[in-house]
């Protein structure tokens, strides 16, 4: 156990996620309608401003970086200005930079330069009105590229200046695929189980799936399915179910006990179990309906009272001892 204290990302010579980073439109997975979408823009060698939206590690940075490359070959980069909104603190930097990007003609025939802005939802309401007018002051030499986890979160005389593209959490097939497709060019013995193991951590998200192969490879080139549960620090569904059943059969301070284990084991937080616990609990086949209802509420409202502050032991206990009664 404690294995993430053992390893340290930056001793690793290169981060899979950017190793493995596909490069063309044609590489990523999954997204159909937007990769059928972008496709036609590297055909025509021309896009209007864009818009993408969606959660983490479901390649909305790999997509715009794809395009770029896809329209401008190799020399991509001459043509491309990178900028992550969330360091961008003043939005004068993100002035000053694109001003003295655009100043400068396309390199080679392209049509014009792309401004790739990260992360666009971590601006202000007023950085982003600012910025706006930015995206019109060079709309004749240069396209924006946004990327944000909400699209709700930018304003509306933005959204209606760009095409946008709604990124989905990947299927677990496709996460699936790619994990193997990585473990194989890296000479990692992945066990079916752990493949299973990974899909089910990484909730759609393949930067995550991604940096749990490494991790765990970091340790074991063997990977199996504990290593998976214990680098991630995930508990794993059997384990979580038999904490159910203590509540069920053996009683409060038995279940209890038995909590207490799996944080030690896993190295859990409250709120991480409480989460962990929420996923399971649609898995388990002796809990009714009602019953699942009921728990999924109740968990909801200790998980509020933790992150507000309210002391961890206490509120466990009152998760325990509600689960006990319920069942
Ligand atoms: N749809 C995808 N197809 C293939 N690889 C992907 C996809 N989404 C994410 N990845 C992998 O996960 C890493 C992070 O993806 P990224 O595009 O940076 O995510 P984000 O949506 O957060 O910008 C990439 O380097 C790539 O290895
Ligand atoms: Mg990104």
């Amino acid at each position: 156990m404690g294995y993430r204290l053992e390893v340290d990302m930056s001793e690793m010579d290169e981060l899979w996620v950017e190793k493995h980073r596909p490069r063309s439109v044609g590489d990523i997975q999954g997204q159909p309608s937007v990769v059928s979408r972008l496709h036609a823009y590297a055909k025509n060698g021309t896009f209007p401003h864009l818009m993408l939206a969606g959660p983490p590690g479901t390649g909305k940075t790999t997509a715009a970086m794809a395009l770029t490359r896809d329209i401008y070959g190799e020399e991509f980069r001459e043509n491309l200005l990178e900028m992550n909104a969330s360091d961008e603190r003043k939005l004068e930097s993100i002035r000053s930079k694109v001003k003295n990007f655009a100043r400068t003609a396309p390199y080679g025939n392209a049509p014009f330069k792309i401004i790739f802005l990260d992360e666009a939802d971590a601006l202000t309401n007023d950085a982003q009105g600012a910025l706006r007018r930015i995206m019109e002051q060079h709309a004749a030499t240069c396209r924006f590229i946004l990327s944000c986890n909400y699209s709700s979160k930018i304003i509306e005389p933005i959204q209606s200046r760009c095409a946008v593209f709604r990124f989905r959490p990947l299927a677990n097939n496709q996460v699936e695929e790619q994990i193997k497709n990585i473990a194989k060019k890296e000479n990692v013995t992945l066990d079916e189980d752990a493949c299973q193991a990974i899909v089910r951590v990484s909730l759609g998200d393949l930067r995550k799936a991604i940096t749990a192969l490494q991790v765990a490879a970091a340790v074991n080139n063997n990977i199996t399915r504990d290593l998976i549960y214990e680098t991630t620090a995930t508990a794993p569904p059997e384990v979580l179910h038999q904490y159910i059943m203590a509540c069920k059969e053996d009683g409060f301070h038995a279940a209890r006990r038995r909590l207490k284990e799996i944080l030690n084991n896993f190295g859990l937080a409250g709120t991480d179990f409480i989460n962990q616990l929420h996923r399971a609990l649609y898995d388990i086949d002796f809990l009714s309906e009602p019953a699942k209802l009921e728990l999924t509420r109740m968990m909801a409202e200790i998980d509020f009272r933790l992150v507000e502050g309210g002391g961890e032991q206490l509120q466990l206990d009152s998760l325990t001892a509600n689960i006990s009664s319920i069942l």
